[in-house]
């Protein structure tokens, strides 16, 4: 690859990150994404944020549920503290800019890049690539043209995007060079914290997802206390007792997973819960791991299901922040086309 024509540095700070609206958001979304995209807009940076259904489509999505999904997904984003005055938040359909450049980054990314994705692998392996839409393999263009529309700086995520977001950095370089510009920055991923990657309450190895097959793997957003308490109650564990220090937590990976999923809710450190509950058998601690998670999520739960109340609302939010995503994006893109040689007919 190519050095880069272009530092990050050189271009204004901006925020931008996706969720994709392909089914309820879990603990995971909230800790690794949504919680920390709240934080985000306390530190100056412009903070930008889509539901990208778009993406979601990349699968089948039953359409109704689809737009259930997508006003659900954006009162978890309020309900979780991020402020559409604050921040932009908008569904990625309503701002055409995202497809447009996402068709010629279709043109600067290269099928070797996409066939090496292991989202892409995990997500067809045992099945006939036959059968994968198109717009599967090209995800990651789309989500490079999500980011780039916006000419984004950074962008947080959990641990499973790094590999997307190198390669946006490989299609912003490209496209530098093959044009002789430095019209895109070298996007930086932000992946931090103790819940950068929250595991299956099934299984220590499997990341936790809203689209696993068993329901017991997972919190949603919209479980009840009860249900809650049950499942955390039911995860898989060890039979030892919590270890005083991290290097005690080797080769435990559910343990470990319950140690990282305290500590991010209560907003301490590992080593801290290990200090406060090294010596503790799983029967105790997972009910106080319960307690901190109703507490902490049961008022966002609720405050979710206030904001359900009025679809019209959220439609309103989306389509206002939509606008202003659109303002920003539409000069960035109109730009490219004249990069790329593409007749502009009117001034731009
Ligand atoms: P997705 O649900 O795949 O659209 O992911 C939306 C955001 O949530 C991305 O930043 C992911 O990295 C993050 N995320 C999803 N699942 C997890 C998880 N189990 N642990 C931490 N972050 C996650
Ligand atoms: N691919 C991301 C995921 O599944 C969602 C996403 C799409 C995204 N576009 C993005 C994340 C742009 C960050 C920036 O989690």
């Amino acid at each position: 690859m190519a050095e880069p024509v272009q530092t990050p540095q050189a271009f204004s700070p901006r925020i931008f990150s996706g969720i994709q609206p392909s089914g309820g958001l879990t603990l995971g979304n909230y800790l690794g994404a949504l919680k920390r995209f709240a934080e985000k807009q306390n530190e100056g940076i412009e903070t930008i944020y889509c539901l990208v259904d778009m993406h979601a489509i990349t699968v089948w999505q039953d359409p109704a549920k689809l737009r259930q999904q997508t006003r659900e997904a954006a009162a978890a984003f309020i309900a979780s503290g991020v402020d559409p005055a604050r921040s932009i938040l908008f569904n990625q359909s309503q701002v055409t800019a995202h497809a447009e450049l996402a068709w010629i980054f279709n043109c600067v990314a290269r099928m070797g890049w996409m066939g090496r994705m292991t989202q892409w692998k995990d997500k067809t392996a045992g099945k006939d690539t036959e059968n994968a839409s198109l717009g599967l393999f090209a995800y990651p263009a789309l989500m490079a043209a999500d980011i780039l529309a916006y000419k984004a700086t950074h962008v947080p995520v959990g641990d499973d995007q790094k590999q997307h977001l190198e390669l946006t950095r490989d299609i912003a370089m490209k496209f530098n060079n093959d044009f002789g510009v430095n019209y895109f920055p070298i996007t930086e991923p932000m992946i931090e914290g103790a819940a950068t990657r929250v595991m299956s309450l099934r299984d220590g190895s499997k990341k936790m997802s809203k689209s696993d097959p068993s329901d017991q793997s997972r919190i949603n957003l919209t479980d009840d206390a009860d249900t809650i308490a049950k499942k955390f109650r039911k995860a898989k564990t060890d039979p030892e007792p919590l270890p005083h220090d991290l290097d005690g937590l080797k080769d435990r990976p559910e343990a470990r997973n319950l140690v990282n999923i305290y500590a991010a809710l209560a907003g301490i450190t590992p080593e801290k819960v290990l200090e406060d509950h090294g010596g503790a058998q799983f029967g105790a601690f997972k009910p106080a791991l319960a307690d901190l998670a109703v507490s902490v999520m049961g008022p966002i739960t609720a405050e979710m299901n206030r904001l359900m109340q009025d679809a019209a609302e959220i439609d309103r939010i989306l389509g206002e922040g939509a606008d202003r995503a659109n303002a920003i994006a539409r000069p960035i893109v109109d730009q490219v086309y004249d990069i790329v040689g593409m007749i502009r007919s009117r001034p731009v």
